[in-house]
């Protein structure tokens, strides 16, 4: 059975002093209940902060990773990182095609999947982020959307690589907004997800995690992650506060079993 993952996205928040009281309280907080004998835990700082959450995770079982890359290899690309750049500040996945890059950043379908091959190059987990604006839910254009851009980012990739993804099912209407998909349109969604990835072998489908994400909180994640194609979450708003962090942290150790 898949293993639960929970991972955090600070998007462009944080301080130096702020992080470390974050991180030292979810450290705590995980060890107390044990809680990562039975979910991943990871979280994606802002890439100036990735070798302070690194260094201060070092010896736990929370990971650390990075909310952009560049599709290129080290070179001219002045403001860019490149996946190996992470791999050597110690990250282990990386987030490509957030919502927000696509809308505001260009990453288009075909930058998407160059970022993918990138980071699985590199030996990074890639957690790729899918999902439909309102518009397009509102015009059943869910299922199409999210096919497009799962088909879109594999289509390079060879057999054991589509096996190390992360999936990320996030409605766009639903981030950052406290509008969160129901646990039955969260689940429709992530079943689909489900035969797309068996179109590539059982195996696939068995192994590949499906985040949700999406205005998740301490009060919605044992509901969303009871579901039984809900690997855990991609949790925004809610990972910068400790506490909030640690009670999905415990409903995705909880899990189908709740
Ligand atoms: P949110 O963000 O939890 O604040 O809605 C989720 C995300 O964008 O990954």
């Amino acid at each position: 059975m898949r293993k639960t993952l929970v991972a955090g996205n600070w998007k462009m928040n944080g301080r130096v002093v702020q992080n470390d009281e974050l991180v030292t309280t979810v450290l705590a907080g995980l060890a107390e209940q044990a809680l990562t004998e039975q979910v991943d835990v990871m979280v994606f700082p802002p890439s100036v902060y990735i070798a302070q959450v690194e260094a201060a995770t070092r010896e736990s079982a929370l990971s650390v990773g990075a909310q952009n890359l560049c599709e290129f290899a080290d070179g001219a690309y002045t403001g860019e990182l490149s996946a190996e750049m992470l791999v050597d500040v110690g990250c282990s996945a990386v987030l490509i095609g957030h919502s927000e890059r696509r809308a505001m950043f260009g990453d288009d379908e075909q930058r998407v999947a160059e970022k993918v091959k990138a980071a699985l190059v590199a030996g990074l987990t890639p957690v790729l982020c899918l999902g439909e604006s309102l518009e397009q839910r509102d015009a059943e254009q869910t299922l199409s959307v999210v096919t497009e851009q799962f088909k879109s980012a594999v289509a390079g990739l060879k057999l054991p690589e589509i096996t190390r993804l992360v999936l990320a099912y996030e409605p766009v209407w639903a981030i950052g907004t406290g509008r969160t998909a129901t646990p039955e349109q969260a689940q429709e969604v992530h079943a689909h997800l489900r035969v797309l990835l068996a179109e590539y072998g059982q195996s696939v489908a068995d192994t590949v995690r499906v985040l949700y994400g999406g205005s998740v909180n301490a009060d919605n994640a044992a509901a969303l992650f009871a579901q039984q194609d809900i690997d855990g979450g991609l949790i925004g708003g809610a990972s910068l506060k400790a506490k909030d962090f640690l009670a999905i942290c415990q409903a995705a150790a909880v899990g189908r079993d709740g």
